[in-house]
């Protein structure tokens, strides 16, 4: 790859920044979904091992007034880093001033510390999320060399990734940034064939960019979830209640257009009358869904059509679920596809964007039958789109 990573720079005795994405979902105080935690521990494991003084810290939720603080502090975080790591990690609850310092200039080679939600600067001004130029040069001030390891947050433009990085001498990649610019950014430079695109979700207008992007990288762009019912339209079919943009239908036919067949949409759905998991499914051809139904998941056709496309695939990209996966009788669409990737594991590149396919397979307890589930939700969407992540350009170069 063309970024420095972690590997390329020297850390014994030094003060080492370490941006994490440990935006984790909470219950009441409880990590529900650690993944993004122990993705992150090759990287701290490092650090630490190779005798550098590590300086972790990460956003967590969105802080706009106070409540949002009580809510939002990294200190559990902390405590499971700590269980992780077996050592002990000394938890700073501010994100400047004396005592974050004296904790920093306190660190002995190998010693960690973490400090608080950087977005409790957002009470300030937004100081974090609208990389206030102050606000990167102090924290970068903390550290001698700063480690980028938070995939999730490499679209975001902050004070806590690029305001660091334009204020310290070396910024580089940990394995897990590496890990996600080898797997998705490489797949989409060179992707070996047939490449196979899956995308769900809701609606098309979330994922207009990603479609324009897959239709010029790969073979054949499937698609399913809330957002086929607008393209359904576009082909002239009758979509009952089905959720559908009504002033997108007319940039579906032009993605159809351009698509030139690329796209394949199946042709049949189950549906119900309610969105409601006790509703009761039927299966319906796309040309025939009775006004008062709403589709809810790929029907079987379509699952068998997909199924086709995937198992002669050497690489497969999934953003985006195909059907309601979250009510157990409209989960068989999702479901299907997730096990036919995880079936051709052995010979395919399989990837899933992070989001709700990862959650959809986590669900399942199928998260080891892929060659990478993204950390990112919104990062990995807007890499898939083609775009220039800031966290990854303000990486340093080879
Ligand atoms: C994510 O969960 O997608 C990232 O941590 C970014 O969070 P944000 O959407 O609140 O910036």
């Amino acid at each position: 790859m063309a970024k420095k990573t972690v590997k390329d720079i020297n850390v014994k005795g030094k003060k080492v920044l370490i941006r994490v994405d440990f935006n984790v979902p909470m219950k009441d105080g409880v990590i529900t979904d650690e993944n993004r935690i122990v993705e992150a521990l090759p990287t701290i494991k490092y650090v630490l091992e190779n005798g550098g003084r590590a300086i972790v810290f990460s956003h967590l939720g969105r802080v706009k007034d106070e409540a949002d603080k009580a809510k939002n502090s990294l200190a559990p975080v902390a405590k499971r880093l700590a269980e992780h790591l077996n050592q002990n990690v000394n938890f700073v609850p501010f994100t400047r001033g004396a005592e974050l310092e004296a904790a920093v200039n306190a660190l002995k080679d190998g010693e960690v510390l973490m400090f608080e939600n950087t977005r409790f600067e957002d009470l300030k001004g937004k100081k974090e999320s609208n990389n206030d130029p102050e606000l990167g040069k102090y924290w970068a001030s903390l550290g001698d060399v700063f480690v980028n390891d938070a995939f999730g947050t490499a679209h975001r433009d902050a004070a806590s990734n690029v305001g660091i990085a334009a204020n310290i001498g070396s910024t580089v990649a940990g394995f897990l940034l590496e890990k996600e610019i080898n797997f998705i950014g490489g797949t989409l430079e060179n992707p070996a064939r047939p490449f196979v695109a899956i995308l769900g979700g809701a609606k098309v207008s979330d994922k207009i960019e990603v479609i324009q992007n897959l239709l010029k990288i790969a073979d054949k762009v499937l698609i399913g979830g809330g957002m086929a019912f607008t393209f359904f339209k576009a082909m002239g079919y009758e979509v009952g209640k089905s959720l559908l943009e009504v002033d997108k239908v007319e940039l579906a036919k032009e993605l159809l257009e351009q698509a030139n067949g690329k796209i394949e949409l199946g042709n049949d759905v189950f549906t119900g009358k309610a969105f409601d998991p006790e509703t009761e499914r039927n299966v319906r051809a796309i040309d025939q869904i009775p006004t008062d139904e709403l589709g809810l998941d790929i029907g079987p056709n379509t699952i068998n059509i997909f199924k086709s496309y995937i198992e002669n695939a050497k690489t497969v990209v999934w953003n985006g679920p195909l059907g309601v996966f979250e009510f157990p009788k409209f989960a068989e669409g999702t479901k299907s596809v997730a096990l036919t990737i995880a079936s051709i594991k052995d010979r395919a590149t399989t990837i899933i964007g992070g989001g709700d396919s990862a959650a959809a397979v986590i669900q399942f307890g199928l998260s080891d039958g892929f060659t990478h589930i993204s950390t990112g939700g919104g990062a990995s969407l807007e890499y898939l789109e083609g775009k220039v992540l800031p966290g990854i350009a303000c990486v340093d170069d080879k």
